[in-house]
């Protein structure tokens, strides 16, 4: 357990001058403890996958062999991101792998949230051990653990690691950021010149917009989920929400209400919009978005966003509604 612990000495990093201290450190070690050999990442574009990606990008090079999973599930223009920033700008050994049909295919008519919370985290996993298998003389595994992920499950969370992986790819690990809080992972990724886009994004779940696609997903709700989130995230950022509120994002239900557009009945579905303030994700609370926001995003959705007729504004704070819908 010693070897997870916090050093009571480490300075909490909070500067530029301090995170290049702790880049400085972390590039040593990490070539002390990897050599001349390969290390494989599963690289989300989350913050703390890709902060790992850039700073074993600064320490090793191209030893360093990362895997995007594009699985259909992760909001508009990410999987376009990860490749421009980590194969285009930071030139990475970057393996993009379009598994968009694969899980779409698995998940064609599952309703029940766990079981396709499942099916994401297991095809995941298998995906990422058909590639592992591809390559040849990786010996590491490079994984975004943080402190919290150790202080709240003793281990490591399941989003954060490929534990699913069998015996004969079980790579010992490369854990620069397992000491590390949120917001200190946020100012070694600035330093390491990661685009704030990446740096201070939102909190987004393991499963993606899978579970914001409510029940069995198809794909033309989850394209109106995908465009739906997107106006929402734009429009927050030109009105100073972006980094003001903890999270916000769409959903869509899998049922239609009539509506009426240039005289015609229509049947399409409703767009939920949910935004919420917390601290530790426990309990959450609604925010106050303005009256006219809410409804020049409405407008913008509705006329945009193919299949839909209605916006709504979730109103429910946790206790009694969970952050996600499913
Ligand atoms: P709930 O909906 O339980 O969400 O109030 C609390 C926080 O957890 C996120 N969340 C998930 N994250 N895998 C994840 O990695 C999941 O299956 C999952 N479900 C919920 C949610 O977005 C919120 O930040």
């Amino acid at each position: 357990m010693e070897q997870n612990k916090r050093p009571e000495t480490m300075e909490r990093i909070t500067t530029a001058a301090l995170a290049e201290a702790f880049i400085s450190q972390q590039v040593e070690e990490i070539r002390a403890q990897v050599g001349q050999k390969k290390v494989l990442l599963a690289l989300s574009g989350g913050v703390d996958s890709s902060v790992v990606a850039a700073l074993l990008i600064r320490a090793i090079g191209k030893q360093l062999v990362c895997v995007h999973v594009n699985h259909g599930l992760l909001r508009k223009g990410e999987p376009e991101q990860v490749v421009q920033v980590f194969r285009d700008e930071m030139d990475a050994n970057l393996v993009y792998v379009d598994a968009v049909d694969r899980f779409l295919d698995k998940l064609a008519g599952v309703t029940d949230p766990e079981q396709k919370r499942k099916i994401i985290g297991g095809e995941f996993i298998r995906v990422f051990e058909e590639e592992a298998r591809k390559l040849e003389g990786i010996e590491f595994l490079a994984q975004g653990t943080i402190y919290p992920d150790i202080l709240e499950s003793d281990g490591v969370k399941a989003h954060h690691n490929v534990g699913g992986l069998p015996e004969d790819l079980k790579f010992e690990l490369v854990e620069p950021l397992k000491f590390l809080f949120k917001d200190e992972v946020r100012v070694v990724g600035k330093a390491l010149g990661l685009p704030d886009g990446m740096v201070y994004r939102q909190p987004f779940p393991g499963p993606g917009l899978g579970v914001r696609c409510l029940g069995a997903i198809t794909r033309d709700r989850l394209e109106a989920v995908r465009e739906s989130d997107a106006i929402l995230r734009e429009e927050f950022a030109k009105n100073g929400l972006e980094g003001k509120v903890w999270q916000y994002f769409t959903v869509i239900p899998d049922f239609k209400s009539v509506g009426v557009r240039e005289g015609k009945r229509t049947d399409a579905w409703p767009v939920i919009i949910r935004a919420v303030n917390t601290k530790d994700a426990m309990t959450a609370t609604v925010e106050d978005v303005p009256f006219a926001l809410l409804q020049h995003i409405t407008a913008r959705i509705t006329a945009q966003v193919a299949g839909v007729n209605r916006v709504l504004y979730d109103l429910t704070p946790k206790p009694t509604g969970t952050i996600e819908w499913e």
